[in-house]
Formats: C-alpha cells, structure tokens, sequence
C-alpha cells in the first residue's frame, strides 16, 4: 500500500425528507445563489421542496447549466455571482450541475478568465458550495473534481477545486429519472469504482473487498432497478453506490487507471454522447487491450465479482470482458463506436489530440495516443 492522506469534509445528508433541512445546513446570513440545469426539477417536486425549506429567505437563482457544462454558460453564472457578491452557492441537480457550479463558485473569487482555471486544473480559492444531488453517477456531490466543455473548440477537462459543504441525498428524487439517466449512472458508478481497482493485486485487500463490494452491489441491483425505478431501498443503495465510489473511499494507498475516463470525454467532446455512455464503449476495449497488463485483477474481478470458477487464465479472461459488455448492454447502453456511427476520423483525432498533450494515461503510465487508438479500434 501506498502512502495516503485522506480527508472528506463533505457531510452526507441522506434519506427521505431531508431537503427540509436546507434552512439549517445554510449559513442564515449567506449571499445565496442557487443552480440549476435545464428544468427537471420544475417537474418532479425537487424546486417546490427547496423553495418551501427556504421559505422567508432570499437569494439569486441561475438556470440553465447544460448536460457536459459549458463554460460559456457557466461564466455568465460567474458575472452574475460576482455583481451580486454572492457568497454561498447550492447546486441543485446532477454532477453536470455541481461541476458546473464547482466552477462558478471559483471563478467568482478568480479575476482573470475562468477558461485559464479549467486550462490549469485546479483551484481551490472558492466560495463554498453545497449540492441537492438529482442524480446519482458523478461522486461530484462528495469530491473536489469537475468536468467543463468548450464547445466552441469541441474540449472536454477535469478541473478540481473544493469539496461541497453538504450535499442532500434524497433517493425519492431520483424517481423521475429517464431510462437512459439511469442507465448512464449505473455503468458511471461502475467504471469510477473500475478505475480505482482494475490495475494491480496485492495493493490492498480492504481497497479490493470495498470495490468489489460496490461493484457487486451495482450488478445485484441494476436489472431489479430496470424492473422497479420508484423502490425506495434499491435507489438508496443506487445513491449511495455512486457516491461511495467517487468520494476517495476505495482510493486509499492504491494506484488508480482513468485512461476509460480521458478517453471518454474525447467522445463526449467530439460527439455529445452521455458520459456514462462513453465508458459503456472504452472500458470493454481497455480490457481487451490491456488484458496481459491487468491479467491478474482480470482474473480477481472474475472470480469474486462474476464468480467464473472455471476454465484456463484466458478463457476466465474472455469470459470476464464478455459479460462486462454484456452488463452494459443489459442496461440498454451502447458498446460499440460503429453503433454510434464514428470511426477512423475520431480515433485519429483523439490519438492527434493526446500526442499534443503528451498523454500518459493508466496505472502504468503508457495509454499514449497510440494506445488510445488501438483500445479505439478494438472497440469499433
Ligand atoms: O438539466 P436538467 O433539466 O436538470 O436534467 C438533467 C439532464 O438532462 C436530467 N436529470 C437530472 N436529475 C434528474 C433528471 N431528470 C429527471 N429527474 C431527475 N431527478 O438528467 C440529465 C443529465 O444530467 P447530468 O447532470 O448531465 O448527468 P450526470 O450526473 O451524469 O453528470 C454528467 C457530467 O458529470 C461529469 C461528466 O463528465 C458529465 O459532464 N463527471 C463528473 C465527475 C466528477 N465531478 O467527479 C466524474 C464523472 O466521471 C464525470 O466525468
Ligand atoms: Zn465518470
């Protein structure tokens, strides 16, 4: 194991009902502006039950942080938070929302361009955010990290900042969620806690029984989940599943990959597709790809979490890859660039794309350009 510090500041505010606190979780003199995404809250009760905790309060309202948060819509947010001095910020929706205001909430307290902060990658002068999560995949409501999109040059990064103060998990409001959201979420949830356990053996047993621990619980409730999205208690272990495995829990004194996520967000880039959509499609080929390298935990993950007692190394191997695509396709995800009608001019440009930025992705430091585009192409 290696050496770690490990500090989570977030408190979790979890259950039924819990929105109701609001007035109390937030400081009573904050300059308060609130965030949003596009309006789904208007629909399923969530605005109604902010607004009712919050009744004889004041504060600002931004909507309108998109799905892959854009920074021109998120310096706008910025500007407005700026003028109004605001000094406490709640985001109220899914990670695109919390990403979105993690941005906002350091750009407010950054003069210059809040394009330079994504560029540079990290911030940690913020004002404080809170999160109302809508949507359970991201882990955004319990770490630092962010995503922003340029769309203008077609740019994708991971920016990092502060951790929310709270975060609110109601698993009721998840009830509203579409198919795909949900989809999206459950294959998001898996391949973070992927990332952090698909490398090496030996590393450490309680990192490895706490991963595979999420991991089982994501395929046990997945296909019950597709059958009965308004259950209390399987929606509460979904919420809980995703946060836990983004929040640094299964992290501790262990090498960590992410090549699936940097390769992902290039498809998000360049052709809009969900997130956790893009993960469907690269985790597979990185196990492919990578097999000889990740041969040993391949071969751990099969055994403890797909319980394939039988056969020779490889045919354990091929038999693991396969039923991890299956499970995505058993959520209604795509697997396949070909099914998404991209091929070669995409897997040059990303290879392009990482060359420039001198890429050295994964555990072992080697999914280069070239690499991306083998694991690309076995993915077609
Ligand atoms: O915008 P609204 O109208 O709210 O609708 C959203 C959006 O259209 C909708 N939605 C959210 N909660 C709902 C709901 N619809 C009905 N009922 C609800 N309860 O779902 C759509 C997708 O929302 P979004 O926030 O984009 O989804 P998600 O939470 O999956 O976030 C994706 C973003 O997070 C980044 C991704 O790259 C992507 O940009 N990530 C952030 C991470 C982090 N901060 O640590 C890590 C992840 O790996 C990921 O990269
Ligand atoms: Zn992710």
């Amino acid at each position: 194991m290696k050496n770690f510090v490990f500090q989570n500041p977030t408190r979790l505010v979890f259950g039924r009902g819990q929105i109701a606190k609001l007035a109390s979780l937030i400081p009573s003199d904050a300059r308060l502006m609130i965030t949003f995404g596009g309006g789904s809250v208007k629909k399923n009760g969530v605005y109604e039950q902010v607004v009712e905790a919050l009744k004889g309060r004041e504060w600002e309202e931004f909507w309108g942080i998109e799905p892959n948060p854009s920074i021109e819509t998120l310096k706008k947010a910025i500007a407005i938070g700026k003028e109004k001095k605001i000094d406490f910020l709640l985001a109220v929706g899914g990670g695109s929302t919390i990403d979105g205001t993690k941005l906002i909430a350091a750009g407010i307290k950054y003069d210059g361009d809040a394009w330079e902060l994504v560029k540079r990658g990290a911030y940690k002068d913020t004002v404080p955010l809170a999160t109302v999560l809508t949507l359970p995949a991201t882990g955004s409501e319990m770490n630092s990290g962010a995503v922003i999109s340029r769309y203008e040059t077609r740019e994708k990064y991971a920016f990092y900042s502060r951790y929310p103060v709270f975060s609110i998990l109601d698993p009721e409001v998840t009830y509203s969620l579409p198919e795909h959201q949900v989809a999206c979420g459950l294959a998001d949830t898996f391949v973070h806690v992927m990332e952090q356990y698909m490398t090496t053996t030996s590393q450490s047993r309680v990192m490895d029984r706490w991963a595979e621990g999420l991991l089982s619980t994501v395929m046990e409730i997945a296909p019950l989940i597709k059958q009965d999205k308004c259950n209390y208690d399987l929606m509460a272990d979904f919420m809980l599943s995703a946060t836990m495995g983004l929040n640094g829990y299964v992290a501790m004194g262990v090498t960590e990959d992410w090549a699936t996520h940097m390769i992902g967000h290039e498809l998000t880039a360049l052709h809009r597709i969900t997130h956790g959509e893009t993960l469907a499609i690269v985790f597979p080929g990185m196990l492919r790809v990578l097999r000889e390298q990740k041969k040993g935990k391949i071969l751990q993950y099969a055994h403890r979490v797909l319980g394939i007692n039988e056969g020779s190394e490889n045919e354990v191997i091929d038999e693991a890859i396969r039923r991890t695509e299956d499970f995505f396709r058993s959520l209604g995800l795509t697997t396949r660039l070909s099914e998404n009608n991209i091929g070669e001019d995409t897997i040059c440009e990303i290879e392009r794309r990482f060359t420039e930025r001198g890429a050295a992705y994964g555990e072992a430091g080697n999914v280069d350009g070239k690499l991306a585009a083998k694991i690309l192409r076995s993915c077609m």
